[in-house]
């Protein structure tokens, strides 16, 4: 089969590799150098099953607790049965993970798992490691590889997916394909604040969308409780609070156990909503202590973070350092059946542009990385296969609300304020509707869709301000339709002071 894979993290790459190893033409797109995207940005690390007193069922639970009640279980069962042989192939094509002296593998611990059960590389390089490995792998093959590409829409014509267009420097291109692996990442850039490289548009889930696919759980969207407070966001891993550092308020004090028994290492929506109200009623950043380490492991353990929080000039061996939530990951996206399919024949998603089930409203820590190695791979393994009458369900929120008389003008930083503000961390019905109100406002006035034909300079950003809109009015009306509060979808009204 002639295989286009979009996008050049795990997912797309690990599909990529496994589809040729079957003996497809695959040909991989990306917008970007191949393996820029958020997989070498990741930190923590890959979620296993190692430990002694660890099993594939444990994994499982933590997952299921994680996900708040809606993870599907079949999905999550698929996650970690097939987790062990994904994080050998990985180690088979060249990740060296951390390892003990004596070759054992070095087991990290993040928030809401029962043990500890991360595998790392290079301290807090893992996904860089994974991204070297696997780029490196691409180039020994004769995959073709279409660099700087950005996805402008899906090819369909009787009910099928036929292939992609694409905006190259040199001009638009339509690439044909018997079928397409979306894994083009998340929409982190949605967003004020985000720990997600620029690339992050939500650009697969739009041109998904304008297909007609099925898209759902978009409300679920996973702030991460800690970005260095101090300058352009950078992540600071949840495996330094998992190594003993603690988030303290401005006299000192661990907050968080107010809000949950299992402070530092609640989930991470519980964090983050304690850091943003410690914040807002200190009128200050909150820090992380990370000092009880000391400057020998800190640099060992994580020297990236290490390297970056002295060149911003902290020195986090000897003082705490502020941080901030900012937005992480999308829970939800194109739905698909645990082999990746999505409702439209031919079109496959994996990663995080895709909703497989496995987060239900709130991701496990470092359960990301595994998703995409796990179902980039079981996508290559059906693209033979019959199409299923029905692979994924048709999921539709539409909310009826018509746009707000006056929202000013649009500019992409305008969206990433008022989704930050009103579809964020802490939502409320009055917050949502005044959200979805101000982006169909500013949908009508964008007018009809860019001319595909259209390049030069600019011609990449107006698309990607119309897939954030796309995505931000999706988002809102999934918000507004899901009234009760659940995982990461906080509603205000419902369940302040419960938790
Ligand atoms: C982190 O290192 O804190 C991020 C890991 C993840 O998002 O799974």
């Amino acid at each position: 089969m002639n295989v286009v894979v979009v996008g050049s993290g795990i997912a797309g790459l690990t599909a990529a590799l496994h589809a040729h190893e079957s003996g497809h033409a695959v040909t991989v797109v990306t917008k970007g150098a191949l393996g820029d995207g958020c997989t070498g940005f990741a930190q923590g690390g890959v979620a296993g099953v190692y430990g002694p007193h660890d099993s594939r069922d444990q994994h499982a639970e933590d997952t299921l607790v994680a996900g708040a009640g809606l993870s599907d279980d079949a999905a999550v069962d698929v996650l970690v049965a097939d987790g062990a042989a994904r994080i050998a192939e990985l180690i088979a094509r060249g990740v060296a993970f951390d390892r003990s002296p004596d070759g054992e593998l070095l087991l990290g611990r993040e928030a809401a798992h029962s043990h500890a059960r991360i595998v790392h590389a290079g301290g807090d390089a893992t996904g860089a490691a994974i991204s070297a490995a696997l780029v490196a792998a691409v180039r020994r093959t004769t995959i073709t590889v279409v660099e700087h590409a950005f996805l402008t829409d899906l090819v369909v014509g009787s009910g099928a997916t036929q292939g992609i267009r694409i905006l190259r420097p040199d001009g638009p291109r339509t690439l044909e394909a018997d079928a397409v692996i979306l894994a083009t990442g998340g929409a982190g850039h949605l967003y004020a604040h985000t720990t997600n490289p620029l690339g992050a548009t939500g650009d697969g889930i739009a041109a998904a969308l304008r297909a007609g696919a099925a898209v759902a759980d978009l409300e679920f969207v996973q702030f991460h409780p800690t970005i260095l407070g101090a300058g352009p966001a950078f992540l600071v891993s949840e495996a330094v609070r998992g190594e003993g550092a603690t988030l303290i308020d401005d006299e000192g004090r661990r907050f968080v156990f107010d809000t949950h028994p299992d402070g530092e290492l609640a989930p991470r929506d519980v964090v983050s909503r304690a850091i943003a109200r410690q914040a807002a009623a200190q009128g200050s950043p909150v820090r992380l202590d990370a000092t009880l380490l000391g400057a020998e492991t800190l640099a060992h353990r994580f020297p990236t973070i290490d390297r970056i929080t002295r060149e911003r000039g902290f020195d986090w061996s000897r003082e705490p350092i502020p941080v901030t939530p900012a937005a992480h990951y999308l829970m939800g996206g194109i739905a698909t059946d645990l082999d990746g399919r999505s409702s439209l024949p031919g079109l496959f998603a994996v990663g995080e542009v895709a909703r497989t089930g496995v987060h239900g409203a709130n991701r496990l820590a470092s359960n990301s990385l595994l998703e995409g190695a796990v179902f980039g791979a079981r996508a290559a393994a059906v693209l033979g296969a019959p199409w299923p009458r029905r692979a994924a369900p048709p999921v539709s929120q539409a909310v009826d609300l018509e746009p707000a008389a006056s929202a000013g003008s649009f500019t992409r930083a305008a969206l990433q304020r008022l989704m930050w503000d009103e579809v964020g961390l802490i939502r409320t019905d009055d917050g949502l509707r005044h959200a979805l109100s101000t982006i169909r406002a500013w949908s009508a006035a964008a007018g009809p869709e860019a001319d595909p034909s259209t390049v030069g300079p600019g011609a990449v950003d107006e698309r990607e301000d119309a897939n954030l809109l796309l995505l931000a009015e999706a988002t809102a009306c999934a918000a507004l339709a899901r009234t009760a509060s659940v995982g990461a979808h906080f509603r205000e009204h419902s369940l302040i002071g419960a938790r």
